[in-house]
């Protein structure tokens, strides 16, 4: 039994953790739950929405799954997950964003991976005010975080097979900040060069890069075109999100934060205020998240289980929810997937 921290999390956070529960039940995964709080509820308690058992027994699982944490726009306390990256130095968000057969989309066989930088940039949370009329929020890139993350994006590829990743700045005008992350990438991917991104030698990781806001155009224009990319914080935030759209929303894109000695999953999305409580978040995203965190911890077998049965209730569509356009509940979509189990 692998022992792994969950945090519910809060606004449809229960309700999809409740699905992930149920289905590993069913599955009879190896996982023996640690159900831990954060968030709002347990900031209005105790002061700090990420008390310090939940670091504690994440240190000592190594791995952990969560719900989505709301963070106060504003004023309030800073965002828990921001928080959990940076004190568990998960320092690369990894997100794959694939179609769905079955789910109503603008796109087809969209496969499409985001390698996000996770501790720094813009969400160092380095900012102050300037007397009564201005505030300065600091764009912090280092080199060794730059490093470890272009080393794990080639990495990720040349393991995975993937053959083309591109770097995604805006070294143009953030010249120092953007350009060292950039600079740091072509110096680690020098070794590929040559192997232009439109050429048609299959064997070897092809590099480029591109400017964000070329990129957003791009992926909306000719997303398949694409295969891994890789970027700071604040872009990957913002891009990952996009690359959901791409593929029918955020109900179904799931992403894993990684460092050096923990891993925590979770789904991309928020906590979506405006349906919690009413039974029709889509768990999937969160299940996506469950079934990475299985292949992390070597359950090759439950992965593929729950990821076949997941992936056939979305292809025979009979049982959806709001999001994608049916009439279904959080729990039917839940009791599909366990019937099938
Ligand atoms: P959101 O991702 O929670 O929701 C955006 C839209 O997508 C909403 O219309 C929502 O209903 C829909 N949506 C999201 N997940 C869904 C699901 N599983 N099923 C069906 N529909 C879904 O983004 P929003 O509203 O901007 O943020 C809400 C709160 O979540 C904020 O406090 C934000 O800071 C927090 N947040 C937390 C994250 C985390 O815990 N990792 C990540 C992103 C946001
Ligand atoms: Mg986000």
């Amino acid at each position: 039994m692998h022992k792994v921290s969950l945090i519910t999390g809060d606004g449809i956070g229960p309700e999809i953790v409740d699905s992930v529960k149920k289905i590993f039940k069913k599955a009879r995964a190896n996982v023996e739950f640690e159900e831990m709080e954060a968030g709002i509820e347990v900031y209005e308690r105790e002061g700090d929405p990420l008390p310090k058992s939940v670091v504690d027994s994440i240190k000592k699982n190594k791995v952990a799954l969560k719900g989505p944490i709301t963070t106060p726009v504003g004023k309030g306390f800073k965002s828990v997950n921001v928080r959990l990256r940076k004190e568990l130095n998960l320092y690369a968000n990894l997100r794959p964003v694939k179609s769905f057969e079955g789910v109503e989309s603008r796109y087809k066989n969209i496969d499409l991976v985001i390698v996000r930088e996770n501790t720094e940039d813009l969400y160092a949370g380095i900012e102050h005010r300037i007397g009564d009329y201005a505030c300065e929020s600091i764009k912090l890139i280092t080199r060794p975080a730059c490093d470890r993350i272009i080393d794990f994006a080639v990495d990720y590829c040349n393991r995975l097979d993937r053959n083309r990743l591109t770097c995604v700045h805006k070294a143009n005008i953030m010249k120092l900040s953007d350009g060292l992350f950039l600079d740091v990438f072509k110096e680690k991917t020098a070794v590929f060069k040559g192997n232009a991104a439109d050429d048609k030698n299959e064997q070897k990781l092809k590099c480029d890069d591109l400017i964000v806001d070329a990129c957003a155009m791009n992926l909306v224009i000719n997303p398949e075109k694409y295969d891994t990319l890789v970027m700071p914080n604040l872009y990957g935030d913002i891009i990952s999100d996009l690359c959901a759209g791409l593929v029918g929303g955020l109900g179904l894109v799931a992403g894993a934060n990684i460092g050096g000695d923990y891993a925590v999953f979770e789904a991309v999305h928020g906590s979506a205020p405006d349906i919690a409580g009413k039974n029709q978040a889509n768990p999937t995203a969160i299940l996506m998240a469950s079934i990475m965190m299985l292949e992390h911890l070597g359950e090759m077998e439950t992965a593929k289980k729950i990821d076949n049965a997941i992936k056939e209730v979305l292809k025979r569509g009979e049982v959806r929810t709001p999001d994608l356009g049916g009439k279904s509940s959080t729990d039917e979509f839940t009791d599909a997937v366990c019937e099938l189990l």
